[in-house]
């Protein structure tokens, strides 16, 4: 389970001629583990399906190496990389049907012409398109072909499975409801995946670890709690998480004992030294400006706390999204109860040192987080 599969090293995309040159993929390096589910999250253009397409073969890759269970596969033909792909577009065999299609690859293979039909039956029985394997692409829905899509890559014996936004034309129930099947089947046939996704559940769901890009760059590629409880920097932080982090930009004041963080229309964040382990408040110390963040859910009332005035109440019948405003910064909390606050309403609430964020205003980078802190 710990061994690498995929190695990934210091590896770019640049797409075009040096004078319309796209750089789209900028020092890529990851490992993927053998059996591993690793998703790709980031915003539109950010570089996750260039990435895809240079292991799978379909684009070269510009700088850096790609190895996949210790081969090297730069200048392998796509056909020798043994990976299977299911693409954004679905790009199904319009003369097969979708048995066939989803049959495809298998026919090449060792297994006999029961064991297929049996595989592609199992598989459309899990992805819900039983009922469309005798027709031909070009008369079933764009979900359907997706799904047909999925089966095909899936039901491949390959080194590794590509899945670019495999589910991105199906309503959320049936997401949810493939999400847990797909996850079981990965994880009992031993394979080894990388998800494209911009469902951030679908990547909580799915992934024992998620890569977050953006501007072709990799933020930072971690378990879903880790990205949660200890963002590398403010992008991840701010882009992992719903409703997003909330964050304060602060100048930073200190005495002996406390450390201030004062935020616009003369309210302050004051904390305790000690409150910070020792390997952490150097460098927050050392710091003018910070942005401070807190996420919805880890912001609680308090009687002393600092007073915050309600925008807006929604309940979402498991849990309540209060809107404020806190000395001019909008500010979420996230709370399990229905809360009764009304438009207009003050209410009084805490940042409590363990559940801080500190992050360098001008790199991004983050400083210290709630579990750094000493208690
Ligand atoms: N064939 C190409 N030629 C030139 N530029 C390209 C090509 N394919 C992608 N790009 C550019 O490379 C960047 C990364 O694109 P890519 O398709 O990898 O993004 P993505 O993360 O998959 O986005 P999305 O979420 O929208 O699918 C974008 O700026 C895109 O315009
Ligand atoms: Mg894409």
């Amino acid at each position: 389970m710990n061994d690498i599969h995929l190695d990934i090293q210091q590896v770019d995309k640049i797409y075009g001629t040096a004078a319309s040159a796209v750089h789209a993929v900028k020092g890529l390096s990851m490992v993927v583990r053998r059996g591993e589910i690793a998703s790709l999250l980031g915003s539109s253009g950010c570089g996750k399906t260039s990435t895809l397409r240079m292991i799978a073969g379909f684009e070269g890759v510009s700088k850096g190496t790609i190895k996949l269970a210790g081969r090297t596969l730069n200048d392998l033909h796509p056909v020798k990389r043994n990976v299977a792909m299911a693409f954004e577009g679905y790009s199904l065999y319009p003369p097969l049907t979708i048995s066939d299609n989803i049959a495809f690859a298998l026919k090449a293979t060792k297994h006999g012409a029961k064991e297929i039909a049996e595989k592609v039956s199992a598989m459309a029985e899990m992805l819900e398109i039983s009922d469309i394997l005798d027709r031909y692409p070009s008369s079933v829905s764009g979900g359907q072909q997706q799904r047909a899509s999925l089966g095909r890559a899936l039901v491949r014996d390959a080194d590794l499975h590509l899945l670019d936004e495999p589910m991105g034309q199906l309503e959320p129930q049936l997401r949810a409801l493939l999400r847990g099947r797909i996850k079981h089947y990965i994880k009992e046939n031993g394979v080894t995946a990388i998800l494209v996704t911009h469902d951030q559940a679908e990547a909580n769901a799915l992934s024992d670890r998620i890569a977050v890009m953006e501007g072709g760059y990799l933020q930072q590629f971690d378990s879903p709690e880790k990205l949660k409880d200890q963002p590398n920097n403010l992008y991840t932080g701010t882009f992992v998480g719903e409703p997003p982090m909330n964050t304060f930009s602060a100048k930073i004041e200190r005495n002996d004992t406390l450390v201030r963080f004062i935020l616009d229309q003369g309210v302050s964040l004051s904390y305790n030294i000690s409150d910070f382990s020792p390997n952490v408040i150097d460098a927050v110390l050392a710091l003018q400006h910070v942005v401070v963040g807190v996420r919805p859910y880890a912001i609680k009332r308090h009687a002393d706390g600092m007073r915050a005035t309600v925008v807006a109440n929604h309940w979402l019948g498991d849990q309540t999204h209060i809107a404020a405003t806190l000395a001019g910064h909008s500010v979420i909390l996230v709370e399990h109860d229905r809360a009764t606050d009304k438009v207009g309403d003050d209410i009084y609430i805490n940042l409590d040192p363990d559940n801080i964020h500190v992050f360098d205003r001008d790199s991004g980078a983050a400083v210290s987080h709630g579990a750094d802190i000493a208690r």
